[in-house]
């Protein structure tokens, strides 16, 4: 891994120390990781729960040259570059639940938060959060989660995960693949997505503040929305929110 890297006991959100790192100068790549979060945020003012040794909590900071506009594509970059990471060290076969969730046995096993700050109208910094549950037993989540959450050590019958190891191949493959990104464009991390997704091909119901649609997921956009068709072949593109496999 090319970037600087922290190694934090307790704080309140690794996006909040990665923020400040990035306000103050710190170079893209630059990555901080924390034991424990007592206020780890996730997406859509959800918590996120991130008890002491027992997850990869982590952020990075990402100076893109990029239309505000793009950055959907970049946490698309970094499901896939966890999903990678996951596979290969853990044997999990996890999968990507549009836009940035990996379940592994049809529960959530890792979330990604990637935060854009704005400077002269422009792109000035992201901070791409990621959140993986390593080593939590069933007895590490609280009732809200029981049914919802799983982790690695879950889906690998009780064996643990060297979470050092992980989180180096979790490094190394977002380097890899942002360079890519970097070098040409969206299209090689739409086809990793693609080949990599739970959501493709489904029946999916999107829940929106304007109410609830449904529709076959047949795609990306090429800004990473997914595309969805009606049942009279009409395709919309649906660029946030949440999404049901149905
Ligand atoms: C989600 O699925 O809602 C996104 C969850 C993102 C969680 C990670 S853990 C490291 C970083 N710090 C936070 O407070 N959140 C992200």
């Amino acid at each position: 891994w090319s970037g600087g890297m922290q190694l934090l006991e307790t704080v309140v959100s690794t996006q909040e120390e990665a923020k400040r790192l990035a306000e103050s100068g710190a170079p893209e790549g630059t990555a901080v990781f924390a034991e424990e979060q007592t206020g780890g945020r996730g997406r859509m003012g959800r918590k996120w729960h991130s008890p002491r040794g027992k997850g990869i909590w982590m952020s990075v900071v990402l100076r893109p040259k990029l239309p505000l506009l793009m950055t959907p594509q970049l946490t698309l970059l970094a499901g896939v570059a966890v999903c990678t990471a996951i596979r290969q060290v853990t044997g999990v076969q996890a999968g990507i639940k549009w836009p940035n969730d990996l379940l592994a046995g049809g529960r959530k096993i890792c979330g990604i938060l990637l935060e854009s700050s704005l400077r002269e109208g422009g792109l000035h910094y992201c901070i791409a959060g990621i959140g993986i549950a390593v080593n939590l037993t069933e007895e590490d989540y609280p009732d809200y989660l029981r049914g919802v959450g799983t982790s690695l050590l879950i889906q690998r019958g009780g064996i643990p995960v060297d979470r050092s190891e992980l989180a180096g191949a979790v490094l190394t493959e977002l380097e890899y693949l942002y360079n890519l990104y970097m070098e040409q464009g969206f299209k090689p991390i739409r086809e990793l997505w693609e080949s990599m997704s739970v959501t493709l091909g489904r029946q999916i119901a999107l829940n929106t503040p304007q109410g609830r649609s449904e529709g076959l997921a047949v795609g990306l956009d090429d800004n990473g929305g997914l595309l969805l068709e009606d049942e009279t072949g009409h395709i919309t593109n649906v660029c946030s929110g949440e999404i049901e496999i149905i």
